[in-house]
């Protein structure tokens, strides 16, 4: 009897009546999720106010309900955006927290808001519309980096440098095409965001609880006014589908990697032991002990927050698999990886786009490197192959002779023309042409290939198609 009393005066929550005693405190704390999910505030009462003036509509509530209530949600909006509102954990998240205080100010009419609704095609409804535009945001923070590589890129269309497989001396690169390569993949990126907006975009409200609801709602209407490109067909589906949010990790994820490698490659440049590039002072820290480092804090981090945004999708993932149709509570859980998500990723892009404007390249270093590591040994056997030899005779030549010029320690285009040809006889003064850098990197001249020309080209298209 004492227990019941207790519940039905403490009648703190909306679902209070069929309990007989009070959540336990740690309870209430482990189950509440108003500590993150205050961040959907301002699509919630948008989901709200949409809801309402269908209700209105189709006369399911009065229009002077309607005007109550929005009325009430907009100065909810207001007391929370200026920081006055009150955020309750005894009221569990923010939908409850909204609710009840717009019953508090507005009355019944407050408490007919959630007619036809439950919280979970509501919370469905909020994450989407609250990662949708994150998403478009993502799309233009991407857009942002692609245009500072680009301008880089632009002034380092015909920089040399080595370009590296297995991170030896390959042949040589222009730094512009280089770079050039992470437009590639940020345009990639572009597209997957673009592509997962089609599925962010649909309105799971009207689905309820989970199998749709008894009133003459109007989902369309809905969708409509909150800019759905159209409704989730199947409402256990509609209350139950992560796929979204998993989408827009896995999309983050791979931005990440990518960023990931040019953060290796910023670090290994950076090193006095390549010196290819500098990195603004504004980017770096200095070390406690060390007076003489400069260490590439901003690079190291994004490589690290990579592995913390991998986690995310993997939680996301492991989140979904083992859960029956249609909600439960573990759905509750998506939140903070998928915020975790959007929040390292937008300030990694935005942070990047700017180190990007702060990176010096040391051409005389990059040269010095290109022409070090006999990266024109594949022109060189080129050369041969067009003179008539066959290509592995030709590869076993142009070894013999790199053989001897680190033997020498010289570099091929050092050898004299007699020595050579000692390697094979189809050499001739034209040879050296072949063996310089500028040589190399302007024979490569066909889509995709980094000869300067090409790379210019590359470097306009991209800017058109941003
Ligand atoms: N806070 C919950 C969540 O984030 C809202 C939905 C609660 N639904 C429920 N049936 N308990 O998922």
């Amino acid at each position: 009897m004492t227990q019941k009393t207790n519940a039905l005066n403490k009648k703190d929550t909306s679902w209070s009546g069929r309990f007989n005693e009070p959540v336990a405190e740690l309870v209430k704390k482990y189950t509440a999720s108003v500590g993150f999910d205050y961040r959907l505030a301002k699509y919630d009462i948008q989901g709200s106010i949409a809801h309402a003036q269908m209700l209105g509509a189709q006369k399911i509530i009065s229009a002077e309900d309607v005007k109550l209530i929005e009325q009430g949600l907009n100065e909810i909006l207001q007391e929370i955006e200026t920081g006055q509102f009150e955020w309750l954990l005894d009221l569990e998240d923010v939908h409850l927290n909204i609710e009840k205080r717009l019953t508090d100010k507005i009355g019944d009419a407050g408490k007919r808001l959630h007619t036809g609704r439950s919280r979970n095609d509501q919370v469905a409804t909020d994450v989407r519309l609250w990662l949708r535009e994150v998403n478009t945001q993502v799309i233009g923070a991407l857009k942002q980096l692609q245009s500072s590589l680009l301008a880089l890129a632009e002034n380092h269309f015909d920089t040399v440098m080595p370009g590296f497989t297995h991170l030896q001396v390959a042949q040589p690169v222009t730094f512009g095409h280089h770079l050039m390569a992470y437009i590639e993949m940020l345009k990639r990126d572009v597209s997957r965001f673009q592509d997962c907006h089609k599925r962010i975009n649909r309105l799971p409200l009207g689905a309820a609880a989970l199998a749709g609801t008894s009133y003459p709602i109007d989902r369309e209407m809905v969708a409509n006014n909150l800019g759905f490109d159209g409704v989730c067909e199947n409402s256990l589906d509609a209350v139950s589908d992560r796929d979204f949010a998993i989408e827009f990790t896995f999309a983050s994820s791979l931005v990440m990697m990518h960023l990931s490698r040019l953060s290796e490659e910023l670090i290994l440049w950076s090193s006095p032991r390549f010196a290819f590039v500098d990195i603004a002072d504004r980017f770096c820290t200095g070390s406690s002990i060390m007076p003489q480092k400069k260490n590439p804090d901003v690079p190291e981090l994004v490589r690290g927050k990579t592995g913390r945004v991998y986690g995310h999708l993997m939680a996301l993932l492991t989140l979904m698999k083992g859960q029956p149709l249609a909600y439960n509570k573990d759905n509750q859980e998506d939140k903070e990886p998928l915020f975790d998500t959007a929040d390292t990723l937008l300030v990694t892009l935005q942070i990047y786009a700017d180190m990007m404007r702060g990176i010096t390249a040391n051409k005389a270093k990059m040269r010095q490197a290109a022409s070090e590591g006999f990266a024109t040994a594949t022109d060189l056997a080129d050369y041969l192959v067009k003179k008539g030899m066959p290509f592995r005779d030709a590869h076993e030549a142009v070894a013999l002779a790199v053989r001897y010029a680190v033997d020498q320690q010289v570099d091929l285009s050092d050898l004299p023309l007699e020595k050579l040809q000692e390697f094979a006889a189809e050499i001739g003064e034209d040879v050296y042409a072949v063996l310089t850098l500028e040589g190399s990197l302007n024979s490569r001249n066909h889509i995709g290939g980094t000869a300067p020309t090409q790379v210019k080209a590359a470097i306009t298209r991209a800017k058109k198609a941003l």
